[in-house]
Parts: structure tokens; C-alpha cells; sequence
């Protein structure tokens, strides 16, 4: 039992000298000292010996167990001097650590997964479409036949003559119609570009909301009905929205949307440029052309499109007045929504 003890003793000396960090150390405070340590099992072992040979042996254990406790307090308070040391001057360690930044949505992410939730609550499902297009579905499919002045109102950046980044989400109508046939229920989210003189209200890219909507016999009312309900449970019950005729050549009739401007309330003023309104989207019945080009027979559906700017949207819902703003990428703006 004697040598057996030096053994272990041994042993554990050289263990003790291994250890290299506090981890390690109490992993072998625990192989020694634990409930099921090598010391448990050394009384466990003087229990049922020899009535004679206990005395002796109980007190060879303890020296051990002496020896183990030591030992560990010792390399302990070894260990935390060395972890000092290396401790830069003037650190100090039981300061609270510094609160590492939480990031969060982006306001443009977060207002239109709102939009895309208050559109899936009407049945749309969403649909998605590539941001660099051919001209044949950014122009051509939609009506804008090659060199017509209409393409003025959207230049956008060219890859070559036939590739360029889309101008809007409205290609994702014709690549959608292509594929499913009527009736359809689609919005489709994404991110556009134009050709922009860049100022607080234009910005070389933005992003849309495309709504698409065909079956036998849908309406203008349909159309004017969708986007109020839409704005009234975005903006509020309160909301304003009024339609003015305008021209796509992939919609007929067409017409943009105004919001009452947050700015001014209607009066006008600088944010409205003082017409009281600001627009939020453009939208219409969709053209028999663009059914032709997607193989639908416009004799037998119609059907409504929209295209909503989303950066307008949050701007008037939280009066930002520079669409700038979205994409500095400055923490105190971003961090306020
Ligand atoms: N695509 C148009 C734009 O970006 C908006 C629009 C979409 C208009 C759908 C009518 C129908 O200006």
C-alpha cells in the first residue's frame, strides 16, 4: 500500500508540473480530489482493510492527500501571478467589458418585409426577378420598343447593348406571366437602378415593389381598392391617397399615387416641393402588349400593375428628407429605427 501511494504521488507531481492553465488544473483538482477521484477510491480502499493495517494506511493517505492539496494551491497562485504579469499596465480586470455593437435590420429591410406582409395578407405571394436584365424584359416585353422616347424617363447603366441593370421590378411581371399561367397574384421586391442626376429625392438605386394582379375581369376599381387598403394599413386609417392619370407604356390607363406629404400636412413645402403631395407609385391595367408578349390572351384577362418605391415609403413614414441617408451606411441614422 506504501509504494502505492509513493506511485501515485509521483505521479501526481508530474502532472502538476504539466499544467499549463487554470482549465487544466482543475481538471486535475477533479481526478484527485473529486467524488470519484483517485482519493475517494484510496478511503474507499482503507474502509475495507485490515482492522491492523488501517491506522498506518489512513495516515499514509492523508499525507497524500495533503500533498495533492498543497500542491494544487500552490501552482494555482502560480498560474494567476503569470496571468498578471502579462497583463497590460493600467488594464484592469474586473472593469466591465466593453458592449459589443448589436446590429440590426436596415430600415428599407424592415419596412418592406412590412409591405410584403400587408400584400400576403390580400393573397399575393412573392415572386423575384434578376437586377441585371436584358433589354428585351426591361424594355422591349413591356412595350418600349427600341429608340422610342418613352426609354428617356428611365436610363440606367448598360452592360452592352443588350445586358443593363433594370430600371425597375416591372421585368419581373413578364418573366413571371412567361412562366405560370393567369390567374396571378404576385408582389416582387427588389432593388433598381436609373441613371440619376443624385439629389435628396433620386438616387442611382432604389428599391420597388412590384404588384401584379390577373384573372377574368379585374378592374381599375380593383386596382385603386388594393392600394388603398394598402396605405391605409401602412400609413394608418388616417392616410390620404390620391390618383393623377399618367403614361406607362406597359399599363392603360396608367397613374401615379400621391401620399399627403408628411412635411406640410398638404400645404406645401420643401420636401413636396410645394405641391402637398409626394409620390409614392406609379400603376395601371396592364397592357394588351404586354399580354401578347407573355402569350396571354388580353380578349380574355386583365389584369392590374403597381410599382411602389420603397425609400419614398419610409421617408414618409418617419420624415426623412434625404434618400441619401439610406445607404451612407451611418450608424446614428440607421440606429434610430
Ligand atoms: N415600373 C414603373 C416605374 O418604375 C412603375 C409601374 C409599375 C407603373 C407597374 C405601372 C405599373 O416607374
Amino acid at each position: 500500500m506504501q509504494a502505492e501511494i509513493e506511485q501515485l504521488e509521483n505521479r501526481f507531481r508530474e502532472e502538476l508540473a504539466g499544467v499549463d492553465g487554470e482549465r487544466a488544473l482543475e481538471e486535475l483538482r477533479v481526478r484527485y480530489l473529486g467524488r470519484k477521484g483517485v482519493l475517494a477510491g484510496l478511503f474507499q480502499a482503507l474502509g475495507k482493510a485490515d482492522p491492523d493495517q488501517r491506522p498506518a494506511m489512513g495516515k499514509a493517505i492523508h499525507a497524500f492527500k495533503q500533498v495533492v492539496e498543497g500542491g494544487l494551491a500552490a501552482r494555482k497562485a502560480e498560474l494567476g501571478a503569470r496571468a498578471e504579469e502579462s497583463l497590460p499596465a493600467g488594464f484592469d480586470p474586473s472593469l466591465p467589458g466593453r458592449r459589443p455593437l448589436r446590429g440590426r435590420r436596415h430600415v428599407l429591410s424592415s419596412v418592406l418585409e412590412e409591405i410584403i406582409d400587408i400584400f400576403r395578407g390580400m393573397g399575393f405571394s412573392v415572386a423575384e426577378g434578376p437586377e441585371v436584365e436584358t433589354d428585351y424584359y426591361n424594355f422591349q416585353a413591356l412595350n418600349f420598343p427600341a429608340n422610342h422616347p418613352s426609354r428617356d424617363s428611365q436610363d440606367t447603366f448598360y452592360v452592352d447593348d443588350e445586358v443593363l441593370l433594370r430600371t425597375h421590378t416591372s421585368p419581373v411581371q413578364v418573366r413571371y406571366m412567361e412562366s405560370h399561367p393567369a390567374p396571378v397574384r404576385i408582389v416582387a421586391p427588389g432593388r433598381v437602378y436609373r441613371n440619376e442626376a443624385v439629389d435628396a429625392s433620386h438616387a442611382a438605386e432604389f428599391f420597388q415593389l412590384e404588384g401584379l394582379y390577373v384573372d377574368e375581369g379585374v378592374t381599375m376599381g380593383d386596382l385603386k381598392t388594393t392600394l388603398r387598403q394598402f396605405a391605409r394599413e401602412f400609413f394608418g386609417p388616417q392616410a390620404a391617397l390620391r390618383f393623377r392619370p399618367h403614361f406607362f407604356p406597359f399599363t392603360e390607363p396608367s397613374a401615379e399615387a400621391d401620399v399627403l406629404c408628411f412635411g406640410c400636412g398638404g400645404e406645401g413645402c420643401r420636401i413636396c416641393g410645394g405641391t402637398g403631395w409626394i409620390e409614392l407609385l406609379g400603376a395601371g391595367m396592364v397592357h394588351p402588349n404586354v399580354f401578347r408578349a407573355v402569350g396571354y390572351d388580353p380578349e380574355r384577362v386583365t389584369g392590374f400593375a403597381f410599382g411602389i418605391g420603397i425609400e419614398r415609403m419610409a421617408m414618409q413614414r418617419y420624415g426623412i428628407e434625404d434618400i441619401r441617408l439610406f445607404l451612407e451606411n451611418d450608424v446614428r441614422f440607421l440606429s434610430q429605427f
